[in-house]
């Protein structure tokens, strides 16, 4: 079976990054985990998209030369994604020759076979803004606003992509192929941007106008337009091409493609990934099966409003993971978003979902359970043949949960997973509650049923540990030392049954996993 091959919508180099790029990411990671665990071998693929204009502008801006530029931001982004614990198997930067080399052959290849060609275009262009501007941007007046500046008619030739050539194409392989985009319901979007008389993709910008991008190859008085070079990352980093440009040190590219997932954002959906990226791949020649799976994210927003720079809103991942850990913000950003749906960050949540179902959930499921052994047993599990009925059900409950788990976690719904898993955490506080093992301690009649539920918690919590694995690999593997079980090496769900402990296992020494946190939300 080929690998699961997994991309994240590469980012632009406007760092800071903010939590809906965080988002995206963990949820990537998390779902890679979660595939690797379940048996799949992954290729996890992300990196930065570094040309176009606003890369340009934004480096005059401060004064240093492009290539500087996004040299001083990408580290902000590696350095997030560290901190995160989002382990990719491949780092895709536009800038990298072996890539540039990839979009020259593409290109050389549609312009060979008839797909591209030039033609002057005359429109009103804004200086300020330094783009062509459409009626869209007219304002109730009918004239352009102030915003763009000073605005000329202009004439200037561009290279054109026959997009138009393929967009009936396009409309059949959508309406038969739901799978093509999760959620499903969002194909319509797609559809009806696909009304209407087809135009054709402008992909290239005058040098004069923008030299940071990549030349095309059979013009070089102009470069590539940024969409066609950034979505080209999903293939020329997966090896495609890779004999033809002498790139080296790539994957098999037909070991890895069709891609199953690529993790986007809902603004990015049309028309760059599901319109222009695939009529480029079937222009190329791709067949159908060998079109990528969509998955589109919702948004994280703030207090109902878009986050932005403008509006000060901006949520920093990195302020977030300081307070509440990374494994913090990892739960809190998979536990609280639909994939596919927009979700509100609040202060209060963020703080709740570490306070109560971290610290005093699942944290404290593990302290006393680990501390109520040592303390009664020294550390030391024996299941004994003592059973009963609360027992029984734990047991059920615990095993229960894993096709739940799996079933909700293979089909993007990383929270539903969570609850699965959740409902053990839930069970065996309850478990605590109401068999009460320190009563039990104090009745030496009782020593068996209290070996049995010691055995019964830790257990319980060994499954809780492979569960949230993808979730909080930080934390969990802190907790598995702490119940002194390491995930065997090549270990998968379909291993995880009652009883991994053995009988005389020897837990560790009790250290809360998530220390509760003072703190307040901010007004
Ligand atoms: N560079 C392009 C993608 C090229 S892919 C060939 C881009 N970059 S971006 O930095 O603007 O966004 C990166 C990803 O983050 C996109 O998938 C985008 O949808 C996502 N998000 C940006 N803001 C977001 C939120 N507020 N919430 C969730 N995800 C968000 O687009």
């Amino acid at each position: 079976m080929k690998p699961y091959y997994i991309t994240t919508a590469i980012d632009y180099t406007n760092a800071p990054p903010h939590i809906g790029h965080a988002y995206e990411k963990v949820l990537a990671d998390a779902m890679a985990r979660f595939q690797r665990l379940n048996g799949r071998e992954v290729y996890f693929l992300t990196g930065v998209d570094q040309h176009g204009q606003k890369v340009q502008k934004k480096a005059a801006e401060v004064g240093l030369s492009s290539e500087d530029f996004v040299g001083s931001i990408t580290p902000h982004f590696i350095a997030l994604w560290d901190k995160l614990n989002v382990r990719y198997d491949g780092w895709a930067a536009t800038t990298d020759p072996m890539h540039k080399r990839v979009v020259q052959t593409m290109l050389q290849k549609l312009h060979d076979c008839g797909q591209l060609y030039k033609k002057a275009y005359t429109g009103f262009y804004s200086v300020r803004q330094e783009q062509f501007l459409t009626d869209k941007e007219r304002g109730p007046d009918g004239n352009f606003g102030e915003e763009w500046g000073e605005v000329q008619e202009l004439e200037e030739e561009n290279w054109y992509f026959r997009l138009s050539d393929h967009v009936e194409w396009l409309k059949g392989y959508i309406k038969s192929h739901p799978d093509f985009i999760f959620p499903e319901h969002r194909a319509s979007s797609v559809l009806n941007a696909l009304e209407g008389t087809p135009q054709d993709l402008c992909i290239s910008r005058p040098i004069e106008r923008l030299s940071w991008g990549i030349p095309l190859p059979f013009d070089e008085r102009f470069v590539n337009y940024v969409w066609f070079d950034a979505l080209t990352n999903y293939i020329s980093f997966a090896g495609y091409l890779a004999d033809e440009c002498g790139n080296k040190g790539l994957p098999d590219f037909s070991t890895l493609w069709p891609s199953e997932a690529h993790v986007i954002g809902k603004d990015i959906l049309v028309p760059a990934h599901a319109v222009y990226w695939p009529i480029m791949l079937h222009a190329l020649g791709f067949s159908d099966e060998q079109i990528p799976r969509l998955i589109v994210h919702g948004w994280w927003n703030v207090k109902g409003a878009k986050m932005s720079k403008s509006l000060g809103n901006v949520i920093d991942p990195n302020v977030l993971a300081g307070t509440f850990t990374p494994d913090g913000l990892r739960y809190y950003l998979m536990r609280d978003i639909a994939t596919g749906y927009d979700a509100d960050f609040s202060d209060e949540r963020i703080i709740m979902s570490y306070n109560k179902e971290l610290a005093g959930g699942l944290g404290n499921l593990l302290n006393r359970s680990i501390n109520m052994a040592q303390k009664y047993r020294a550390g030391v599990l024996t299941p004994g043949s003592y059973d009963d009925a609360e027992n029984a059900t734990l047991r059920q409950t615990v095993t229960d949960a894993l096709p739940a788990y799996i079933e909700s976690m293979s089909t993007w719904g990383i929270h539903d997973g969570i609850a699965a898993a959740w409902k053990i955490v839930t069970a065996a506080n309850a478990y605590v509650d109401s068999t009460k093992p320190f009563s039990l301690a104090k009745d030496p009649e009782q020593a068996a049923r209290l070996d049995s539920v010691l055995y019964h918690l830790a257990e319980a919590w060994v499954h809780l540990s492979v569960l949230l694995n993808p979730i909080m690999p930080t934390a969990m593997a802190t907790a598995r030392a702490q119940i002194g079980w390491e995930l065997p090496e090549g270990f998968q769900l379909k291993d995880l049954h009652w009883g991994m402990l053995k009988d005389g296992h020897q837990l560790g020494t009790p250290v809360p996993l998530f220390p509760r946190l003072e703190i307040a939300a901010a007004e």
